[in-house]
């Protein structure tokens, strides 16, 4: 099996992922994210030879770690592609219409980047090693973090670190990063932690005991260099349509924006108005059931043995 030179990637909520949608599915599954397939492993632990799983992820290294991973597992087919893609891809309708004709059982969707993601320099998401600022979850298409910044001016890189990161001081890091790119001095995922310490200094964070003033920065130019958000709403609705009646579709978000638009894209297929004003319009149909009303956080000694699973939550819908 190809070795890893960083942690891998513990899954995060996976009892309760397997209560909500493995235990109910009994002949498929789609993983719209399979990461390094810590919960395909759980899925399929007791499932019979006739199980099908379908696991799709967009980045490269982590589909050569699975491929191995699973090499000897006839139940398992994975697919290099990004999730908004595969609808209507050829490869994947081939398989769908074998192993899950009238839909898939149950569907996942686990947002976010991996641990091993983060923690590889080369990948460039980390404020404390030095990596290209690259960013890339496929890291053989689209702009690195590096050209994505290039092509923005002030208001368009404060505007993204303050919807992506919620980041107070989006202004003057914006400029405090053009500023190191105009002279030269960007290249690198230090030089970008060094343009946020200009603005808000390492020193003092560490003294109140802090976070590393860098964390929502690096997460928005994350967030905007793969567009996570862009199209997730179209991908729930594509996903909501390849499930089959009663199917469950799970989908665990770390960032309360992503959890917006996956509450609010539940709550219409609920048939849920959550628009303004006090009378729904008639044209809601209720298609699905909400299973987790509040979504559903990591207990306390997850998040002590797995503190990346802090921001995470889990909401799950069946179909009618
Ligand atoms: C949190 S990890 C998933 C971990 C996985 N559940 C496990 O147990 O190993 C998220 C994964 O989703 C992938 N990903 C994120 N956005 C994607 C997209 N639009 N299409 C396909 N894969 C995506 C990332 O490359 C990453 O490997």
């Amino acid at each position: 099996m190809m070795t890893l030179t960083v942690p891998m990637h513990v899954p995060v909520l996976s009892k309760e992922v397997d209560t909500f949608l493995g235990q109910n599915c009994e002949s498929n599954f789609l993983d719209m994210t399979l990461g390094f397939g810590g919960h395909a492993e759980i899925i399929l632990k007791d499932k019979p030879p006739s199980f099908r799983y379908i696991g799709i992820d967009r980045d490269p290294e982590a589909i050569e770690f699975c491929k191995a991973r699973f090499e000897s597992d006839p139940r398992i087919s994975i697919l290099n592609s990004n999730h908004d893609d595969v609808w209507g891809n050829e490869t994947f309708e081939q398989a769908k219409a074998s192993f899950a004709p009238i839909g898939f059982e149950s569907i996942l969707a686990d947002l976010g980047v991996s641990t091993y993601q983060l923690k590889k320099a080369e990948r460039g998401f980390s404020f404390s090693k030095e990596g290209p600022l690259d960013m890339r979850m496929d890291n053989k298409n689209g702009l690195t973090a590096l050209e994505w910044i290039q092509r923005q001016d002030e208001s368009t890189l404060a505007y993204a670190l303050w919807i992506y990161g919620e980041e107070r001081a989006s202004r003057p890091i914006a400029r405090s990063i053009l500023k190191m790119l105009e002279l030269g001095q960007l290249q690198t995922t230090l030089d970008l932690a060094r343009a946020v310490y200009q603005v808000l200094p390492l020193e003092i964070a560490k003294r109140k005991g802090h976070s590393n003033p860098a964390t929502k920065t690096f997460q928005a130019i994350r967030i905007a260099v793969n567009g996570e958000l862009d199209r997730l709403n179209y991908t729930l609705q594509n996903a909501f349509k390849n499930l089959a009646p009663l199917g469950r579709m799970g989908v665990i978000s770390f960032h309360s924006l992503e959890d917006r638009i996956v509450k609010h894209t539940f709550r219409k297929m609920a048939g849920i108005y959550d628009g303004p004003g006090r009378l729904s319009p008639t044209k809601l149909i209720k298609e699905a059931e909400i299973l987790t009303p509040n979504g559903v956080v990591p207990e306390v000694s997850e998040i002590e043995s797995n503190p990346s699973s802090r921001s995470a939550r889990l909401r799950v819908i069946s179909k009618l």
